[in-house]
């Protein structure tokens, strides 16, 4: 099991743990983690979600291999009821606060799941990335609307359609993540912020939480449905197919021929 999960003083912290393979996330990963996380929501004893990864990755985002099974139609193709959406399901409806300790690189999905969590904290070693249209996609899970929103069009388009990274303190300033903190510190440092709602009113956490979240949840909806039905088309197309075989043979894609 690539997730490894634990409910101590308070918090549930999830952990993606498969760093032979930088902690990209399979089927069966985001169904340990969407198992936990519904069960964190339903748990009196629970008053914060930890999600956080290994030393110097957080995760390299959507395992590639399982991209090119789900374009050819494997496990997951109707993307409604796949694994990865019942994952941020879950994590767009849990209604305990969710803190993230970036301990590393976070990539794709591993950026797009931070825009869903309620605190971020981001290691100094730490990369950002959205390179979905580089893999022949299209931005997810509502980034192509909170991305612009949170750092304006401009700024936007050089993370979202050039893939281009950012560091750390990027991340802050934009708005993505609340602070910088030495590799070593971050993973403690989050972990007290969640400890902190052992000490708060968990009713007020909750409705205070859905309030922050209420005036766009809908336009969120919407767009999330939006981009998951030409995520999924884009899975099957030449240019997605020639990104990932070029990924696994080590090489850069070449796009000059559509
Ligand atoms: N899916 C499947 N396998 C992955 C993966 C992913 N998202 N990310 C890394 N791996 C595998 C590599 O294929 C490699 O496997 P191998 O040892 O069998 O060859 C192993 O993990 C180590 O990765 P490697 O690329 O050699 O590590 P690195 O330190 O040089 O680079 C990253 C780390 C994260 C920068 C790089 O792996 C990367 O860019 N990954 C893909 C990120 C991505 O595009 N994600 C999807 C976004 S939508």
């Amino acid at each position: 099991m690539s997730i490894k999960t634990a409910i101590l003083n308070g918090v549930c912290t999830i952990e993606i743990a498969r760093p032979e393979k930088k902690n990209a996330l399979t089927v069966a990963m985001y169904q340990a983690m969407t198992e936990t996380l519904k069960a964190a929501h339903s748990d009196r004893a629970v008053r914060a979600v930890l999600i956080t990864g290994q030393p110097g990755i957080f995760t390299s985002g959507n395992d590639i291999e399982d991209f090119m099974k789900r374009g050819t139609g494997g496990q997951g193709s109707d993307v409604m009821d796949s694994p990865v959406f019942q994952f941020m399901r879950a994590l767009l409806e849990c209604d305990k606060p969710v803190v993230a300790a970036v301990t590393g690189a976070a990539i794709g999905i591993g950026t797009t799941l931070l825009l869903h969590c309620d605190f971020v904290y981001v290691s100094d070693e730490a990369r950002l990335a959205m390179p979905f249209v580089a893999l022949g996609l299209v931005p997810e899970f509502a980034s192509s609307l909170l991305v612009p929103q949170l750092m304006g069009h401009r700024r936007a388009a050089e993370k979202l359609l050039l893939g281009d990274p950012f560091t750390p303190e990027q991340a802050v300033d934009c708005g993505i993540a609340n602070a910088v903190l030495p590799a070593a510190e971050v993973l403690n440092h989050a972990r007290r912020i969640a400890e902190r709602f052992n000490h708060l009113p968990p009713g007020a956490v909750r409705e205070a939480k859905q309030l922050m979240r209420g005036p766009q949840h809908e336009a969120l909806l919407q767009t999330i449905a939006k981009e998951g039905a030409l995520f999924s088309a884009r899975l099957r197309s030449p240019e997605a197919i020639e990104a990932f075989q070029a990924f696994f043979q080590k090489r850069k894609p070449d796009f000059t021929q559509f």
